[in-house]
């Protein structure tokens, strides 16, 4: 009989009675000190669904008023489902991380379609959605339905490293698996929600990764690492890699009192938004090159005019460098094969196209340097 490989040890989980010392006085923390949030007076799993993808990469005090603003225009889950994806992405302009708002209107669709547009109530089956990865199907699973469903993001990973004291660097695959069993073993009790927004609010506001509140913490004599002075060393800091450089250069093109706009292809950095026409160039350029790969990018021949200055933005993962490059040519383009669509805009038509805020601001630079008139 061939032997199976071995397989990783399952992580240990802490005794019942750990586990509850550690839940009762958290849940009574969050119950007075949570603050109040506008997703908190909710039951609606859309809305709740919402705000977690919203909160996913971006602060609380941002999130509130786009939170909001996205719910008055989209309602429901069907709302969201028949809504343009332009509309959509228009209203998450200034979030970033436009991958969210594509998934989430994708996910509508399939919940209209494929669950008559209830959301599904376990982290199970919201799983296969777009867009669910593990965090999001427990977060909505626990908080909007009550399953004791897991989660774990980055304040509930240091708040469980430093309780159990959890060794290893974040991204190191045992200790992920330790943190979601650690995770998955507090939240078997009662308020299955509120224990995760607890772990999550408890990270934020008090175990925070710099000077955190030591003193007022609920669960302090059951934190190993106070217990051990550890707390400043757990979780290592992760080793962060230099964002990378991206040099696009923009074809500014003037005609009437319109400029050229393009919608990019819907995968992949700022993908299924509006731009002015954009082609990755090396950073030291000459203006013809750049000139060369924008006219392969819009299908017609363009010859680069002036140098209107740069916009810089840097993202987390990139050191954005625009480069303006007023154009013009013999052709003008309705379409292109490096783009999804082409549209020649008034700046005030173009404010109602969805834009990334690092295609807003070379916009306005692009404007204030004159291009269309007085
Ligand atoms: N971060 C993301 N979702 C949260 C929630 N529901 N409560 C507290 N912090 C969060």
């Amino acid at each position: 009989m061939r032997r199976r490989a071995p397989s990783a040890p399952a992580p240990e989980v802490p005794e019942p009675r750990r586990l509850a010392a550690i839940r009762a006085p958290l849940l009574d923390w969050y119950s007075r000190e949570r603050r109040e949030l506008p997703w908190r007076r909710t039951k609606d799993p859309y809305a709740i669904w919402l705000s977690e993808v919203m909160l996913q990469q971006t602060q609380v005090a941002t999130v509130i008023p786009y939170w909001e603003r996205f719910l008055a225009r989209f309602p429901t889950v069907e709302a969201l489902a028949a809504a343009p994806l332009d509309e959509v992405l228009a209203a998450w302009r200034g979030l970033g991380y436009y991958s969210r708002a594509r998934n989430l209107h994708r996910a509508a669709q399939e919940v209209v379609a494929r669950f008559d547009g209830r959301l599904p109530s376990s982290a199970e089956a919201l799983l296969t959605l777009p867009g669910f990865g593990r965090y999001t199907a427990g977060a909505v699973a626990s908080i909007a339905f009550g399953e004791h469903a897991p989660l774990v993001d980055g304040n509930v990973a240091r708040v469980l490293s430093r309780l159990f004291e959890v060794e290893g660097l974040p991204g190191d695959r045992a200790r992920e698996a330790r943190l979601w069993a650690l995770a998955g073993a507090l939240v078997q009790g009662e308020r299955p929600g509120d224990l995760n927004q607890a772990l999550m609010e408890h990270g934020a506001t008090v175990c925070r990764p710099e000077s955190p509140l030591c003193l007022l913490c609920p669960v302090r004599d059951a934190c190993l690492a106070f217990r051990h002075g550890r707390v400043d060393e757990l979780p290592p800091a992760k080793v962060r890699t230099a964002p990378k450089r991206l040099t696009l250069a923009l074809a500014v093109w003037p005609h009437e009192d319109t400029l050229l706009f393009a919608r990019r292809a819907e995968k992949g950095l700022f993908g299924g938004l509006w731009e002015l026409p954009a082609a990755e160039v090396e950073p030291e350029a000459l203006d013809a090159t750049a000139a060369t790969r924008l006219s392969e990018a819009l299908g017609v021949r363009v010859a680069a005019k002036a140098t209107l200055g740069t916009v810089q933005r840097q993202l987390t993962h990139r050191a954005l460098t625009l480069r303006l490059l007023r154009v013009s040519g013999r052709q003008r383009p309705s379409r292109a094969p490096g783009f999804h669509e082409l549209r020649w805009c008034t700046p005030a038509q173009a404010g109602e196209l969805g834009m990334s805020t690092a295609m807003q601001r070379a916009l306005d630079a692009a404007l204030a340097a004159g291009v269309l008139g007085g």
